[in-house]
């Protein structure tokens, strides 16, 4: 390879690894796709084997594993039960105040058992949508699990999310039960997710049933013939006993999970038991190298798909054990992460740029502190990762050793898509490679590939068993979002600009679309905007991403203000704050700058491209659609 850096795994990295060798296999999952996709499936177990590994019959709707019957707790959970791994920890999770608690893969059983059997005695059955809003407790991951083991799909909102991103998720949910705490703890504080629950139910009639657990004990409105403590309710009989795990078709919804995309509402894209068990197996397996013995750290959310993948299914797939923690990387300190990697032997952490730029800037001296000889692999997330930070990542928290996995995915894709193994040499900033059964590929706007080295759209060529199946109830927005673009060609759309260069390895640069990542997390520019708008002295906005230091990327709103109005410091701040109370406190804008008129191309389109090049300077680009 005639790269500039690369970083090569050590003998001993490659002497562990899961998969010792890439390109012939890689040739072989695209020459003979199904059957390596059948191969993988066989690894996990299933009620009943598919009669068809891919039906591709209703393009671009592809049916993985037709025919099959499987419920993905039957491998994250039962099956591990009345093995040597029953008795393993399942899951370890740490409270910001200190306090601990570990659950065996019994444990884990039971308490997913109990709560599944409350939602039953709730009325839940197979195909209703639960909401889950709730700060990062063990009792979180329960109910997902819980869901799931009685054929209901579950619908995570991030805990971070206002009551009004709430409400609108409840309601496209039509969710007649949703899933709480009071709150949780953040840099020390209690939070109030219970009080935005209510908030948002004040404006909201579908929901019948709200299950509170109990975790600050700060004072709450209970609704009496709503409200329930899930305390109180698993002292009942009724959340007692054996809990069957329900039959599913491999077609049928596992969840249901809302994500931002470049227009409109936000779409909730269904993902399904049966591919998705086997690509977020089969990713972990491979790309995280994951082994009963480790210990594995994902630090997102489980409100985002990484959570829902990375440190739910994939990993109790495996019969690992997973670690979670409730609060802040720096409270009360900025080792509070080195920490606990050190106090638990955590063997595997996987976070975003975002996580690691802000730890990078305490120092490493905090790393030092601690024995974290336990790390073995390091992974990344979420956006692209700037070289520096790869390479203090590698250094001070890898020690050189541990390879660092860039996984390029989405919320859609339900798994790793471009990602190294700890066998491929790295070069930072770089996710390297497709993984198995992949073709991606970099093409211009008319779907030709372009020459290496150019940037162009970055485009998925083939199915993939973790695909979303559909956005949830519009069959027309999955086809027109990602199928539309490249119809001809029959590519997926990423929405992202990529290049590929002379070893094949693939640089993502970041979105094209509408779509936003602060700090990794996903927004619309027209969710934001249309929350700005929301302020009472606004007429008009637009919101762009520019760079930043820490986030990646930071939103920049530009507003008209309504006739008559003036501009001042007070104005900006004030919309600035609503924007946050209305998404939650990730959207808040950076700035605010107050215009007399937005570009805008004849047909009434912002064109946000416009207010980006002039903020940073650059050439304007092409202007001629422009309306005046
Ligand atoms: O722009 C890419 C960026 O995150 C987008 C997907 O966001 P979301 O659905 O929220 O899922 C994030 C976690 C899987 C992508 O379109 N992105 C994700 N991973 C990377 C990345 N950009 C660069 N490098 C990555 N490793």
């Amino acid at each position: 390879m005639n790269n500039e850096e690369i970083y090569y795994p050590s003998e001993e990295v490659i002497q562990q690894a899961n998969v010792k060798e890439y390109d012939k296999l890689y040739q072989y999952s695209i020459e003979e796709r199904e059957a390596f996709w059948a191969e993988q499936a066989e690894k996990l177990e299933w009620y009943k084997k598919w009669d068809k590994v891919l039906d591709d019959s209703n393009k671009p709707f592809y049916e993985w594993y037709r025919g099959a019957e499987t419920n993905i707790i039957h491998n994250a959970i039962d099956r591990h039960l009345g093995t040597p791994t029953q008795n393993k920890l399942a899951y370890i999770w740490e409270g910001e105040d200190g306090e601990i608690k570990t659950y065996s893969y019994h444990a884990l059983n039971r308490e997913v058992s109990i709560f599944a059997n409350i939602l039953k005695a709730m009325g839940v059955k197979k195909g209703d949508i639960v909401t889950i809003y709730m700060p990062q407790l063990p009792e979180q991951i329960f109910a997902m699990l819980a869901c799931a083991k009685i054929g209901a799909a579950h619908s995570v909102v991030y805990g971070g999310f206002s009551s009004e991103a709430l409400l609108d998720r409840i309601k496209a949910a039509k969710s007649r039960v949703v899933i709480t705490a009071d709150g949780g703890y953040r840099r020390g504080k209690p939070t109030h997710l219970k009080k935005i629950v209510n908030e948002a139910l004040e404006m909201c009639s579908v929901v019948e049933v709200v299950i509170t657990v109990k975790r600050t004990g700060e004072a709450v409105e209970m609704q009496n013939d709503r409200d329930f403590w899930f305390h109180d309710l698993k002292a009942l009989p009724i959340a007692n006993g054996k809990c069957e795990t329900v039959h599913m078709k491999s077609t049928d919804m596992l969840f249901l999970l809302y994500t931002s995309g470049s227009t409109g509402k936000p779409k909730g894209l269904v993902h399904t038991h049966g591919g998705y068990s086997v690509y977020t197996a089969t990713t972990m397996r491979m790309v995280f190298d994951i082994k009963p013995e480790d210990r594995f750290w994902c630090a997102a959310d489980p409100g985002w798909i990484t959570g829902h993948s990375y440190i739910v299914y994939g990993p109790l797939i495996n019969g690992a054990t997973i670690f979670s923690y409730e609060g802040a990387p720096n409270h009360p300190y900025p080792d509070r992460w080195w920490r606990m990697v050190e106090k638990f032997g955590i063997s595997i952490l996987y976070t975003s740029p975002t996580a690691i730029r802000g730890l990078m800037r305490f120092g490493e001296s905090w790393v030092e502190k601690h024995d974290i000889s336990s790390l073995r692999l390091l992974g990344s997330v979420g956006e692209p990762i700037n070289p520096e930070a790869w390479k203090w990542y590698y250094k001070h928290v890898g020690k050189e050793k541990c390879p660092i996995m860039d996984t390029w995915w989405q919320t859609e894709t339900g798994g790793f898509m471009i990602a190294p193994l700890p066998i491929t040499p790295l070069k930072p900033g770089s996710a390297t490679k497709p993984f198995f059964g992949n073709e991606m590929a970099v093409v211009n706007d008319k779907g030709e590939k372009v020459a290496t080295g150019e940037q162009g759209n970055l485009v998925i060529k083939a199915p993939w068993p973790g695909m979303a199946a559909t956005v949830h109830n519009d069959d027309e927005r999955f086809v027109e979002t990602y199928w539309k673009r490249f119809e001809k060609q029959g590519f997926y759309s990423a929405g992202d600009a990529a290049r590929k260069d002379e070893d094949g390895y693939f640089w993502i640069i970041g979105r094209t679309d509408d779509v936003i990542k602060v700090s990794g997390y996903r927004l619309g520019t027209a969710e934001i905007e249309s929350a700005i708008v929301s302020h009472p002295s606004v007429a008009e906005a637009a919101a762009i991403a520019l760079p930043h230091d820490l986030k990646g990327n930071a939103i920049h709103g530009f507003v008209i203000l309504k006739h008559g109005l003036v501009a001042s410091a007070e104005l900006e701040i004030q919309i600035k704050n609503h924007v946050a109370k209305m998404m939650g406190p990730i959207a808040k804008p950076e700035s605010i700058t107050f215009v007399d008129a937005l570009p805008k191309t004849r047909s009434g389109k912002i064109m946000r491209r416009v207010l980006k090049a002039r903020a940073l300077g650059e050439d304007e680009g092409d202007l001629s659609t422009l309306a005046d």
